[in-house]
This record gives C-alpha cells, structure tokens and sequence, in this order.
C-alpha cells in the first residue's frame, strides 16, 4: 500500500477510486521516463471522445471488427452453443454485442463492469431491444477474478472481448488476463477476442494521429482530468499529443511532450519537465496470428477459428478452452 493515501484521503476528503487515482499519478509522474496509465482515459468526456475517435475516418479497427461481425456472424454463430450465456468482459458500445445477439440463441447476457453507470446503461438497452433475454449484470474489475451470477451455473459460456482492449496490456497483462477469463468461465468455454494486426506502419501512425485531432485531445485529456480531480496545474498549451510506432516491440505509444522546461504541481508535488520530455500515456499492441496464438495458448486457450477482413487489418478470433 502507498504510505501516502491514507494521508491524501484525509487531507482532501477524496473518495476512494480518486484516492487510487491520485497515489497512481502521483507515484508515475515520479518515475523516469514519466508515465500514467491509459485507464484514466475514460471518464465522461474521454469516453466521449473514444468514440468520436471510433468513426474517424483514419481509425480503421472498430469499423474493420464490426464488418467482420457482420460478414462473417453465420461462421462465428456456428460455433456457439445454444443457451450459451454470453459473458463481455467491459461495457460501453452495445454495438458490436447486438451482432452476436442477433444471430445466436443465448440463455443470458452476463456484462461485467467496473463502472455501474455503463452497465446499467448497456443492461437497460439490451432489456428494451431483445424482452426475452435474460441479463445480469455483474459489477466487478474484469482483470481480476469474480464469480459469475449462479443463474448461468449450468449454461455452456462464452467469453467475448472486442475492440482490441487486449492490444493495450502489457503482454504479461493480457496473458494473465486470457488466463483469468479461462479460469472464471470453467472447462469447456469458448471466447471470442477481438485484436488489432500488425500492418503498414503509415496505417497505424495515421490512426493515431488523426489530422482531425481528435486522438490528441483524447490524449491531453488525461491532464485535464488530474487538473479538475487532482487540483494539478497542467497548462495544456505546453504539452503536444504524440503516436509513435515502436517496431521491436510492435505496439503504438502515446505520448505527451512538453514543448518546453516547466514544474507541474499536483497535490503538493512538484514535477519538473526538460523541453521533450515525455510522458508515456498508452500502448497499443498489435499481434500477428502466430503470436497471438502463442499468447492464447500459453494461457489456457486454443485458437480454434480465426476471421479477418479483405486486407488483414483486423482478426476475430474464436479460442476454446484447453483441457
Ligand atoms: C481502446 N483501445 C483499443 C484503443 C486503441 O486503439 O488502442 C484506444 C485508443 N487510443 C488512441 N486511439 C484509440
């Protein structure tokens, strides 16, 4: 535990989740190279912007993973059980769930969410548009383990995880995230993932970079938010988005730079920044078939069937269980 949170908990009366924020900036900011983690991305306005982010015209893969649903959701609804109970790991966009609804008869709709206010939201649309669907949402951090509802106890499960969330853990991370999903969903499950190729590299640094700046104010979003939670002093002018591909390690990094020598306090820190410096906002790994196969299959998983689109952009891939 941080020595400091009981401390900042007290001294500003911060809830816990912002207690857990501010020991989290604070404790990166002070790390050499600078980061913070892209989770913070996602309050009100930053899920906003994802997704305006989502129908760029540059920003090829939640398009790409939708017409692959669609195209190919007769080959992906063969695989499934009947009465399945369909289990997401995230809410937001009911979107790309509603393809797999659509077209196969499932026992329930199990979201699973950190954040209440999604779930609700994502459970109540689902009521409305399929009445016969049985849905129960659960509440809980989907990387760590938690126990599904003893309503689907004896239904056949399978896990679904779009949009290529996994691309954005560290490989460790998205293993022991495979790894969990395998342990929480039993013997016998299936899942579908959704993961980002690895492509032309002007491709990835477009979508990243989008000319509309859209991604940049996703980005320096991030420091808006310490601003407003935290009582930080980020002058947004003197930071500038920035998407680079890092071709070893095969992933998109975000960055924001600062355009010049400048002290930033938060909560009564001082961060000093040399002109370039970086602070590391988000990774995007993007995995070819063989080693995203590797990566399932050291996790408990087999890949039994792989889709993607005309020019390899996207892949969707249907893993079940191993023994
Ligand atoms: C949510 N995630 C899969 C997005 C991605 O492409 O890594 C987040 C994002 N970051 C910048 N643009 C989109």
């Amino acid at each position: 535990m941080n020595v400091h949170a009981p401390a900042l908990a007290h001294t500003h009366e911060f809830d816990e989740q912002t207690t857990a924020f501010a020991e989290d900036v604070i404790g990166n900011l002070a790390q050499h190279p600078k980061r913070l983690s892209p989770k913070y991305f996602y309050d009100v306005t930053g899920s906003e912007l994802f997704e305006q982010i989502t129908v760029l015209p540059e920003y090829y893969p939640t398009r790409t993973e939708l017409g692959i649903l669609r195209d190919r959701g007769d080959a992906i609804a063969a695989i499934i059980a009947k009465g399945a109970a369909l289990v997401e790991f995230g809410a937001g966009a009911t979107t790309k769930v509603r393809l797999l609804l659509e077209r196969s008869d499932f026992g329930a709709y199990v979201p699973v969410d950190i954040s209440g206010d999604f779930l609700k939201a994502q459970a109540d649309a689902l009521r409305k548009d399929f009445p016969g669907l049985n849905v129960y949402p659960v509440a809980a951090d989907f990387t760590a383990p938690f126990a599904l509802p003893a309503e689907i106890a004896n239904m056949p499960k399978l896990g679904f995880f779009p949009g290529s969330t996994l691309g954005n853990f560290e490989p460790n991370e998205a293993s022991a995230f495979l790894r969990t999903a395998r342990e929480i969903l039993g013997d016998g499950a299936q899942m579908i993932v959704g993961v980002d190729l690895e492509k032309d590299e002007r491709v990835l640094y477009d979508a990243y970079n989008d000319s509309a700046g859209v991604t940049a104010r996703f980005n320096l979003n991030v420091l808006v938010r310490i601003n407003r939670e935290l009582g930080g002093n980020f002058d947004l002018s003197a930071f500038t988005h920035r998407s680079i591909y890092n071709r070893e390690r095969h992933r998109i990094e975000m960055h924001l730079i600062s355009r010049k020598a400048q002290n930033v306090r938060v909560l009564g820190h001082n961060f000093s920044f040399r002109p370039g410096e970086s602070i590391h906002t988000e990774n995007s790994y993007k995995y070819s078939f063989e080693r995203f196969t590797a990566l399932a299959r050291g996790a408990g998983w087999k890949v039994r069937e792989s889709w993607t689109d005309k020019n390899r952009m996207f892949s969707v891939h249907a893993l079940a269980a191993l023994d």
